[in-house]
């Protein structure tokens, strides 16, 4: 199934690899320049998390916030990359095309109705994502095959920044690419210089990496090393 011309031309934005900034571990007194610092170094792809105090415990940012840096992120030629740890997740997928987002990404475990999720996602003009957590088995997705133009894989548990990468998640993303089909695959937790590259070898092509930048004294200079460990030229 294809959607509406504008889900084409944004799934060939994300065909390319990138790494990701989350703008989760950004200064948000300060988000318009800390976006315009690593889209300076070369960063296409802003991911956004959206957490609603139930599927995961914190809260975080909505649509307002995602509207008011859509316009800069394109204007840029980037794309907003939404993550969405919430519950119920069918019911903003709307606000969200609305304000600006590119693709959006829900968990698996967030909804019964993921076959149909990712159509509404597609028919919104948008890129088709589905996230699933660490426990969660590779098979998940397996039936999806066709319908998510986006696999996020969680290599950390979702909730925080700044957590430790899990171990296992390379061996995962290998097995995941048994059933991922043309999916792309996203990973997300625990991304730097250190662990991008084993995920890209395993199969990973975005790699979304949030305090790695964001926590960093330089947040140019991180994103373009984690850039250079993953094999992404440095204008993605
Ligand atoms: C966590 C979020 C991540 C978060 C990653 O649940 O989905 O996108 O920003 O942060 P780091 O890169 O610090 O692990
Ligand atoms: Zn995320």
């Amino acid at each position: 199934m294809s959607g509406p011309p504008d889900h084409k031309a944004r799934l060939e934005a994300f065909s390319e690899p990138h790494v990701a900034p989350s703008i989760l571990s950004a200064d948000f007194s300060r988000l318009g320049s800390a976006i315009s610092e690593v889209m300076d170094a070369g960063a296409r792809v802003i991911h956004f998390d959206v957490m609603d105090g139930h599927f995961v415990p914190p809260i975080t940012v909505g649509p307002l916030v995602a509207a008011a840096i859509g316009d800069q992120v394109h204007e840029a030629g980037g794309v907003l990359d939404v993550h969405l740890m919430i519950e119920r997740p069918e019911r903003q997928f709307a606000e969200f095309a609305k304000a600006g987002a590119d693709s959006i990404t829900f968990h698996e475990e967030a909804t019964p109705h993921a076959h149909r999720a990712l159509g509404a996602i597609r028919e919104l003009g948008c890129v088709a994502g589905i996230a699933i957590n660490p426990g969660t088995p590779v098979e998940a997705v397996g039936e999806l095959n066709g319908m998510a133009d986006l696999i996020l894989a969680m290599t950390v548990n979702p909730g925080w920044g700044g957590q430790s990468f899990i171990d296992s998640s390379p061996d995962k993303v290998r097995r995941l690419t048994g059933v991922s089909g043309d999916a792309v695959i996203e990973v997300d937790g625990g991304i730097g210089s250190d662990t991008a590259g084993v995920m890209a070898e395993a199969g990973a092509t975005l790699f979304v990496a949030g305090s790695a930048i964001f926590g960093a004294d330089d947040p140019a200079a991180a994103y373009s090393e984690i850039a250079a460990a993953a094999g992404v030229p440095p204008e993605n």
